[in-house]
């Protein structure tokens, strides 16, 4: 099914469950993509299922309800950030059940560990790389924002369009053919997460 025809489909399911409650609506979608669709269930994170479509696109799909807001979000931070440190968004639900974002290639553990010594010049833990964004105070934080363009590029943008880096571990980041740095396939919290999202989030993350 191209992205074409299932952006059809979803607007004909919202028109026919127009009026039903978020989670009626969530339900029918995820019971057509799991048990109707031809869509190959990819992998998943905390708050989203994500569906291979064809060679460029993945469907993105909310958990639960509580998990509309973070598609919504993707779609404004995208913009915002920009192709060199994002995925691109082709389409979107309004109320945030789906969205259809180009397909980057996941980064595997190693190969993140080893572009951050390459590129970097850094030995970190991939799956903390999130840290590194948002503790200033870092010395490497600091030496990196001052001498890598693409790092200072990256937190200027987290910044300016107010994302949240605390989730940025090497699973979030992908590769787009023919470009060397990383770009984020998973950049949906807004700035200034309340604490306990964070705890609750990260033992799912990590886990
Ligand atoms: N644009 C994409 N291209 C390829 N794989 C993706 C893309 N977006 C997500 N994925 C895969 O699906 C997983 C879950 O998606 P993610 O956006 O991280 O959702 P969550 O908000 O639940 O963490 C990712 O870790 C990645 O393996
Ligand atoms: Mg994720």
């Amino acid at each position: 099914m191209s992205p074409k025809e299932l952006i059809q489909f979803f607007r004909k399911l919202a028109s026919n469950y127009f009026g039903e409650s978020e989670i009626v609506v969530l339900r029918a979608i995820k019971d057509w993509v799991d048990l109707t669709s031809d869509l190959q269930f990819l992998s998943s994170g905390a708050t989203r299922d994500v569906y291979d479509i064809d060679e460029h696109s993945v469907l993105k799909v909310a958990k639960q309800i509580t998990d509309l807001k973070l598609n919504n979000q993707e779609v404004i931070a995208s913009r915002c950030l920009g192709k060199t440190y994002a995925s691109e968004v082709i389409a979107a639900d309004p109320e945030g059940f789906w969205i259809i974002a180009e397909k980057l290639q996941p980064v595997a553990y190693n190969d993140f560990a080893v572009w951050m010594e390459d590129e970097l010049n850094y030995s970190g833990n991939p799956n903390t790389f999130g840290d590194l964004l948002i503790n200033q105070n870092d010395e490497v934080h600091q030496y990196l924002y001052q001498h890598n363009l693409w790092f200072k590029g990256l937190i200027d943008g987290l910044k300016r369009c107010k994302v949240d880096p605390f989730d940025m571990g090497y699973k979030n980041w992908g590769f787009r053919s023919g470009q060397k740095n990383p770009v984020l396939l998973d950049y949906a919290f807004e700035a200034h997460l309340n604490e306990s999202i964070k705890i609750r989030l990260s033992t799912l993350i990590f886990n």
